[in-house]
C-alpha cells in the first residue's frame, strides 16, 4: 500500500491521501488551499470518506486548505499541539496516533524546522514535512527553528527507523518524489556523515530569502486556512428590526458578549456546533432541532435561566435566518435581543459554499471545531 501522492506547483508542496481499503476512510496531510478542488475531487474518483486533515506544521509557504476540507468534506482536523494551530479539533502530542478504517498513523515530534513540527508514520512510511527532504532538510532560521534540535530529530529520531522506511518528503524542487531512510542517512549532503557542529555551521551559512506568501500564510495557517477579513467595517452600531431590538454584525456581538453586556446563545443543533464548529462559552440552546421540526419546547426556560434581567442576548445561527425567529421569540419574552447577522457562516458563495462570505467565523472570531 502506498499513499497518493498530490503536488501543489506554485509552492512545490507535497499533499498525501491515504485510506482504508476497506472501509474507504482517509486522511489527508498538508492540504493546500489552492488545491481544494482537485483534492474534494480525488476523494470523489476513489470513493473515500474523509476522516482527518494533518498538518506536519504550521506552513510559511502555503496556506492549508484544513478549514475547508472540514467544511465540504465533514472531516476534523488535528496539529500538532505546539504549533499553535488552535482551531485544530485535536491537539496531538508525541505519539499519538489517529485510525481511519483499519489504519493509523502516528505522531513523531521532531522539533528542529519549528518547535512544534511533526512527521508521521504510517506502515512502512514517513510523512516528514520540511524536517527531512530529499537530500536536504527545512530551514531553521525563523519560526521558533533551531538546528541543534532539528540535527537530533533527523539523527536520533528518523534515522532511528528501519533503513527500508519509505520517505515522503513536504516538498521537492527538482521533480524528486520520495526517497528513503537508509538513502538519506547515507547520501544526504546536509547531514549525512555530518557532527552537530558542521550541520550547525552549514545551516547558519545557508542565508536564504524569506518565502513569498510568509506573511499571508502564517496568520492563515494558525486558524485551520480559514482567513480573515481585516478591513471591511463591521456594522458599529445595532440595526432596528420588527419584531426585536435589531440586527448586529459578529463584531458587535463579539464586543458586547465580552464586556458582558449580552449573553451569546447560539441556537443551532449539536450535530452543526460538533461538526462545523462551535464557540467556547457561548451558551447552546437549540432552536429547532430539525429543519422541518417544532420549536424546541425548551426553549422558552432555556432562555430565561441563561439571559439575567437587565442584559442584552444576542443570537446565532448557521447563516442568520433561524435565529431571526429565536429573537422574535426571545423578544416576545420581554428581552432586548438581536439577530447576528450571517450567523456562524456566512452566505453562500457562487458554489453554494458557505464559510467564505463573512460570518462569526470568517470574521476571526474565536471558534473551535468540536
Ligand atoms: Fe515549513
Amino acid at each position: 500500500m502506498k499513499p497518493i501522492q498530490l503536488f501543489d506547483p506554485a509552492s512545490n508542496t507535497f499533499t498525501y491521501l491515504l485510506f482504508d481499503e476497506a472501509s474507504r476512510e482517509a486522511l489527508i496531510i498538508d492540504p493546500v488551499d489552492a488545491q481544494i478542488e482537485r483534492d474534494l475531487g480525488a476523494l470523489r474518483t476513489y470513493g473515500l470518506k474523509l476522516l482527518w486533515t494533518v498538518e506536519t506544521h504550521a506552513h510559511a509557504d502555503h496556506i492549508t486548505s484544513a478549514g475547508q476540507l472540514a467544511e465540504h468534506a465533514g472531516a476534523r482536523t488535528a496539529a500538532p499541539a505546539g504549533c499553535g494551530i488552535t482551531t485544530a479539533a485535536v491537539q496531538l502530542e508525541d505519539g499519538d496516533t489517529l485510525s481511519f478504517g483499519g489504519e493509523e498513523i502516528r505522531a513523531l515530534h521532531t522539533p528542529g524546522h519549528t518547535a512544534g513540527g511533526m512527521c508521521y508514520l504510517w506502515r512502512s512510511h514517513v510523512f516528514t514535512g520540511d524536517t527531512l527532504l530529499i537530500s536536504g532538510c527545512g530551514r531553521t532560521d525563523f519560526q521558533s527553528g533551531s538546528a541543534e534540535a532539528l540535527y537530533r530529530s533527523i539523527t536520533q529520531i528518523l534515522f532511528a527507523l528501519p533503513d527500508a522506511t519509505t520517505v515522503w518528503p513536504g516538498h521537492d524542487y527538482q521533480g524528486r518524489t520520495h526517497t528513503t531512510i537508509g538513502a538519506e542517512k547515507s547520501g544526504n549532503a546536509r547531514i549525512a556523515g555530518k557532527t552537530l557542529a558542521e550541520f550547525v555551521a552549514i545551516m547558519d551559512t545557508l542565508h536564504l530569502p524569506r518565502p513569498k506568501r510568509m506573511d499571508e500564510a502564517l496568520p492563515a495557517n494558525l486558524s485551520s486556512g480559514i482567513q480573515h477579513d481585516a478591513g471591511g467595517g463591521p456594522l458599529l452600531e445595532a440595526r432596528p428590526a420588527p419584531g426585536y431590538a435589531g440586527d448586529v454584525s459578529p463584531q458587535l456581538a463579539h464586543k458586547w458578549w465580552r464586556s458582558g453586556e449580552a449573553v451569546l446563545i447560539d441556537v443551532r443543533t449539536d450535530a452543526e456546533r460538533e461538526w462545523v464548529g462551535f464557540i467556547p462559552d457561548a451558551v447552546p440552546l437549540v432552536w429547532k432541532p430539525g429543519p422541518s421540526m417544532a420549536t424546541n419546547n425548551a426553549f422558552d426556560d432555556g432562555l430565561r435561566a441563561a439571559v439575567p434581567k437587565g442584559k442584552k442576548v444576542v443570537l446565532l445561527c448557521r447563516s442568520g435566518v433561524r435565529s431571526i425567529a429565536a429573537a422574535k421569540r426571545a423578544a416576545e419574552l420581554g428581552m432586548e435581543a438581536y439577530n447576528i447577522l450571517e450567523g456562524f457562516e456566512g452566505d453562500p458563495d457562487e458554489r453554494a459554499q458557505r464559510g467564505h462570505k463573512g460570518g462569526w467565523r470568517h470574521h476571526g472570531l474565536p471558534w473551535r471545531q468540536g
